[in-house]
C-alpha cells in the first residue's frame, strides 16, 4: 500500500513533519515535500496550471492513501495547506480527493493538539471528496512531545497513531471492494 505523507508545514523544524516522521517508523510511507512549490490558486489557470501543480496530482492519484499532518494557525489549516488542496479538488467532483482515504493528524505547542485545524480539515477533504478516517490525535504540548528517537513520549498517543494507521489501512481494503 502506498501511504503519501504531507506536512501542512513549510518549516524546518516543523513538528508536524516530525509527526510524520514518527507515523513513518511504524508503516511505510513517502513524505512528499513538494508544498512549498504549489503556486497561488487561480481559477484563470486552471485550464494551464503551473508543472509543480500536475506533479502535485499525479503523486496524489497514484497513492492509496494520504496521511496529513496540519499544524493550526489561527484556529484553522495554514493557507499554503488550503491553497494546495484547492488545487487538489479541481476539477470540481474529478480532483483526485475523490474518493481517497485519508487520516488526519496534529500536534501544536498549545494544550489542543490542533485540534480545531484537524476538524477544519476533515470538513474540507469530506466536500473534496475524500473519505476521511474519523479517529484522531491530538498532541499538545509539541515541544516536549517527542522522544529522542522521535516517538511520542505519551505510549498512548503512539498507540493511537498506529490505530489511526492501521484504520487508513482499513479504509483503503474497504474502498477496493467497492
Ligand atoms: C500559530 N500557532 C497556533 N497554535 C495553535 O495551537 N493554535 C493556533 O490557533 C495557532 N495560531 C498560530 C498562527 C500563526 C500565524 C502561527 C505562525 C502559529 C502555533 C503553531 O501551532 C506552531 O507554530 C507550530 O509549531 C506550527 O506547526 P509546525 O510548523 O511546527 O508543524
Amino acid at each position: 500500500m502506498k501511504i503519501l505523507a504531507i506536512s501542512g508545514s513549510l518549516r524546518a523544524d516543523s513538528y508536524s513533519t516530525q509527526l510524520l516522521r514518527t507515523a513513518a517508523g511504524l508503516t511505510s510511507l513517502q513524505l512528499w515535500n513538494g508544498l512549498a512549490t504549489v503556486p497561488p490558486f487561480s481559477e484563470d489557470h486552471e485550464d494551464a496550471p503551473a508543472q509543480a501543480v500536475h506533479d502535485m496530482r499525479a503523486e496524489v492519484a497514484a497513492a492509496d492513501a494520504l496521511l496529513i499532518a496540519t499544524p493550526e494557525y489561527n484556529t484553522t489549516i495554514p493557507g499554503q495547506l488550503k491553497n494546495a488542496l484547492d488545487w487538489m479538488s479541481r476539477p470540481y467532483l474529478e480532483g483526485v480527493l475523490v474518493d481517497k482515504p485519508v487520516a488526519v493528524v496534529g500536534v501544536s505547542p498549545s494544550d489542543y493538539g490542533a485540534d480545531w485545524a484537524q476538524n477544519d480539515l476533515r470538513k474540507v477533504l469530506k466536500v473534496c471528496g475524500a473519505h476521511v478516517v474519523e479517529r484522531h490525535l491530538c498532541i499538545p504540548r509539541a515541544d516536549s512531545a517527542f522522544d529522542d528517537e522521535g516517538r511520542l513520549r505519551d505510549r498512548a498517543a503512539q498507540a493511537t497513531l498506529a490505530l489511526v494507521l492501521d484504520d487508513l489501512g482499513a479504509l483503503v481494503n474497504e474502498r477496493k471492494q467497492v
